[in-house]
């Protein structure tokens, strides 16, 4: 049991555990891009820990890239602008995957989804460590996740809360007061 801001939390995964997801993943991934010219692009911040054990499981070597979503106020009328930071790639007729830490309502998936459309790339899929289906309200397809997680909030393992939390190896979840 962990305390961060009065909030306590309970181990939910343990390290070896999430190993195993993130090895399964890994060989669904390495069999579908062999030979592919392949564009993994990290989603920040919450994904770095996942991302590197996962990028060292693969067994072909393609362009790794990491940005983080921004949004801001547009001056249009349409409202909510939103980019990826630092995304410079050229990503025309590239198979791109997106890492993400975990995909909860899908708003943020949505989002990069809006983004990338009309940037010619060859295919396009998402990989997620951990995935709330109970909660997801989208239709975009989410191809490799390690874990199907009841709605709980989590923490741990790249994850935060208010900051805290990210370097704990196991993933914990909010206990319920
Ligand atoms: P949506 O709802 O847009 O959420 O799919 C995606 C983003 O929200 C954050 N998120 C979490 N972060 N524990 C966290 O530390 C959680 O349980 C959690 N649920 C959502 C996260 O940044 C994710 O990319
Ligand atoms: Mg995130």
């Amino acid at each position: 049991m962990i305390e961060i801001n009065n909030k306590r939390f309970e181990v939910y995964l343990r390290s070896k555990e999430i190993e195993s997801l993130v090895i399964n993943m890994a060989n669904r991934i390495n069999q579908d891009y062999k030979g592919k010219d392949s564009v993994l692009i990290g989603i920040l911040n919450g994904s770095f820990v996942f991302i590197a054990d996962l990028v060292r499981q693969l067994d072909f070597d393609p362009i790794l890239t990491f940005t983080k979503l921004a949004s801001y106020d547009g001056t249009q009328s349409t409202g909510q602008v939103d980019e990826l930071i630092g995304l410079k790639e050229n990503l025309k007729g590239k198979h791109v995957i997106i890492i993400e830490d975990i995909v909860d309502t899908g708003n943020t998936l949505e989002k990069i989804v809006e983004i990338f459309k009309g940037k010619e790339v060859a295919s396009f899929e998402i990989v997620t460590l951990l995935f709330k289906s109970c909660v997801y309200k989208k239709g975009i397809d989410v191809k490799y996740f390690g874990l199907d997680i009841p709605d709980k909030f989590v923490i741990g393992y790249g994850l935060d809360y208010d900051g805290r939390g990210r370097t704990l190896k196991d993933l914990y979840s909010l206990k319920k007061s």
